[in-house]
């Protein structure tokens, strides 16, 4: 019988410096009113020069390791889900596992923007089931401060820093459920222009910034991710009704509230983070994932509905059983 994913332990990491919508108000043409009411956002994480996506993404990785109770020895790969690494090469992943001191397995990056954590989990439990891997670090972390258009009010009010991990640990069949479930992941290369970075280091002078057409990007996100969600519960005939805990992609509150009433969640079985921590991209689900964890309000044994989309365009869904 194949292995299961276990979600053994999580964690995360926030840049020390909290900025306001007020101050960023400062210094971008915009108000706390406007943000609020559009997104929800009240205040977001920019990082420090030493707060790179190497930098959070071990300490995230540091702490979903304490979670489970496991060691560097018990890693066989990282994989980092990013859009913002700190280097073209290495891999951030393999910054990561030189820091945290693993000395074997695998390790890459993989970029699936606002959805790379739902890629990556996507990637890492299938190398768990085909028996390639039996603990794999999964680590979204972000600095979008780095690559946002501060001339472009409608975008640079929208997104932070941070990182988040889980590890997961292959579970032999117990007859449990436990660990995930399914995973579905989608692209559609075609949509590629309403949201992207206009740049690279692989580009002459041009390091990049991001760049959104917000009311389309609205539009195909509250649609796909509604595709996403219910596929991932007829998969596994399950129906929103069995579903604990809804930890959606932290873009925008009128998206997240959107799909709660869609799936008929109750308002406080759907985890939000993003008045906090604004869209940290690939950081966001593991972020609120973590929150919800440590506060005790998700336990062992419920399911857990994750989902996010991002630049690409790329979405998905996983579905928990904790
Ligand atoms: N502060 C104040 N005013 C702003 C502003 C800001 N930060 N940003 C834009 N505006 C203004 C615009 O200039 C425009 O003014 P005008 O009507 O005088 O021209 C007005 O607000 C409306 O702008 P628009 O871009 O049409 O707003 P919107 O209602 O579409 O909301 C978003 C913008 C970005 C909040 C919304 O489109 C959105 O959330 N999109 C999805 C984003 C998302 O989820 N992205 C991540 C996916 S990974």
């Amino acid at each position: 019988m194949p292995s299961r994913s276990i979600l053994a332990g999580i964690g995360a990491y926030l840049p020390e410096r909290i900025v306001s919508n007020a101050e960023l108000a400062l210094t971008v043409d915009t108000t706390d009113a406007w943000i609020r009411e559009r997104t929800g956002i009240q205040q977001r994480h920019f990082s420090a020069p030493h707060e790179t996506a190497a930098f959070m993404g071990t300490e995230a990785a540091k702490a979903a390791l304490a979670d489970a109770g496991a060691l560097p020895s018990d890693v066989d790969g990282i994989i980092l889900a990013t859009s913002t690494p700190d280097q073209a090469f290495p891999a951030t992943a393999l910054r990561v596992q030189a820091a945290l001191g693993v000395t074997k397995g695998f390790g890459f990056d993989l970029a699936a923007a606002c959805a790379g954590f739902i890629y990556a989990l996507s990637v890492a439990d299938s190398m768990i089931k085909c028996g390639q891997a039996k603990g794999v670090l999964v680590i979204g972390s972000e600095v979008y401060s780095r690559i946002l258009n501060w001339q472009d009010r409608g975008t640079c009010v929208l997104f932070g820093d941070g990182a988040g991990a889980v590890f997961l640990r292959a579970g032999e069949g117990t007859g449990s459920d436990q660990g995930i479930l399914s995973t579905h992941i989608h692209a559609q290369g075609t949509l590629g222009d309403i949201l992207y970075v206009d740049g690279a280091v692989g580009q002459p002078d041009k390091p990049g910034h991001l760049v959104m057409h917000g009311r389309e990007v609205f539009r195909h996100a509250v649609t796909r991710l509604a595709e996403a969600v219910q596929e991932a519960l007829d998969a596994n005939k399950l129906t929103a009704d069995d579903v604990d805990w809804l930890v959606p992609h932290q873009a925008n509150r009128r998206i997240i509230d959107a799909m709660g009433r869609k799936l008929g969640l109750a308002p406080e079985r759907v985890v939000i983070t993003v008045e906090d921590h604004a869209n940290t991209s690939a950081a966001s689900v593991p972020l609120a994932l973590c929150q919800a964890w440590k506060d005790g309000r998700i336990k062992r044994g419920e399911l857990v509905l994750l989902e996010a989309l991002g630049g690409g365009l790329v979405w998905g869904s996983a579905l928990v059983r904790m």
